[in-house]
């Protein structure tokens, strides 16, 4: 059933197509409420989820899609990245599928409304059952030296009606952003911020091993809740040579290479799995390599909207 409404939808702009699914669900919403609670309650740092599964960040950046994931069965949600101040993003269109690859490329560049607007909704999306986590942005004219600001800022906007933070410094379409994760830029950054909720960390998925074993090392002295492994690639290799290469690529091509760095990497804090999920065993082996909680994107648009609900089953199941 999926499939088919899958290959009518392939047809038109991907961004178009996101904005008539954000809309039009929204106008569902109500029915999709009565579907039983998808339940498999947990802790991580902390924070109380209802089950294992969440929507990455990226999909619902203005905190208008928090009631429709709720019904669909997720426990959290990352909104944004939110910004301090609005902004557009990169022109489009900047949002393309790949199916031969089960993948997407995004070249969105942080569009959002912004903090002023984006916390009147989180404030109206209560009460809830779903966590919120808020992916943190900067604004593209902010220069690097004072991303702690924008990064401060947001969470000082947002805190009370938000569950958890992730530091997105892995946006591959924010130029400098990732020169941020180099381990004494980072521990400079973090040692600015003065975060009101447990702070995650999102990392790219393009450095070298050793950078996440030095992050890993210090994850607990330098205040990390956790770490979200991972963001989209800026790599083309492999099957992926002939890709253009503008824009970071997330789904199938993401999994082998997170899991594996998620295997060999001693992380000392929880970890949150995202990349290349669309099916209930891709879930299970991001469980196995060490996620306490995974996320998925890219799933949902190859798999649908059951998807959230069918890993919130499968991963009960699973010690
Ligand atoms: C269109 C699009 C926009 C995204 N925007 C963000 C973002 O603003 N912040 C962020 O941390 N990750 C962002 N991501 C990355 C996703 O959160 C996720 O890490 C990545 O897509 C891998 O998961 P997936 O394979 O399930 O899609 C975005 C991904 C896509 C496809």
């Amino acid at each position: 059933m999926y499939g088919l409404l899958r290959q009518l939808l392939f047809r038109v702009d991907s961004e178009t197509v996101h904005e008539w699914v954000v809309s039009g669900t929204n106008l569902v919403e109500p029915l999709l409420r009565r579907l039983p609670p998808a339940d498999d309650p947990v802790e991580v740092a902390g924070v109380s989820f209802p089950n294992r599964v969440g929507l990455a960040a990226g999909f619902d950046k203005n905190a208008r899609w928090i009631r429709v994931a709720e019904a669909l069965g997720f426990g959290h949600i990352e909104i944004g990245a939110v910004t301090p101040r609005p902004q557009p993003g990169h022109p489009r269109p900047r949002l393309f599928r790949l199916p031969e690859h089960k993948a997407l490329r995004n070249r969105m560049g942080f569009n959002n409304d912004g903090l002023e607007a984006i916390k009147i909704r989180l404030q109206n999306a209560r009460p809830r059952r779903i966590r919120v986590g808020v992916n943190l942005g900067k604004n593209a004219d902010t220069p690097l030296e004072k991303a702690a600001d924008d990064y401060q800022q947001v969470m000082d906007g947002l805190w009370h009606c938000s569950d958890y933070f992730s530091l997105n410094i892995s946006s591959p379409n924010t130029e400098g952003l990732r020169s941020l994760s180099q381990v004494d830029t980072l521990q400079a950054l973090l040692a600015q911020l003065k975060p009101q909720r447990p702070l995650f960390l999102k990392l790219s998925p393009d450095e070298e091993i050793e950078t996440y074993q030095a992050i890993a090392s210090h994850a607990r002295e330098w205040g990390l809740a956790g770490i979200v492994f991972s963001n989209t690639t800026a790599r083309r290799e492999g099957p992926l040579s002939s890709v253009d290469t503008l824009g970071g690529i997330s789904g199938a091509p993401l999994l082998e290479r997170n899991l594996d760095l998620l295997r060999r990497v001693r992380w000392t804090v929880p970890l949150i799995g995202v990349g290349g999920i669309l099916s209930g065993m891709d879930a299970m082996r991001y469980r196995q390599a060490g996620a306490e909680l995974v996320q998925i994107y890219t799933g949902l648009i190859y798999a649908g909207p059951t998807l959230p609900r069918h890993l919130v089953r499968v991963m009960k199941g699973c010690p």
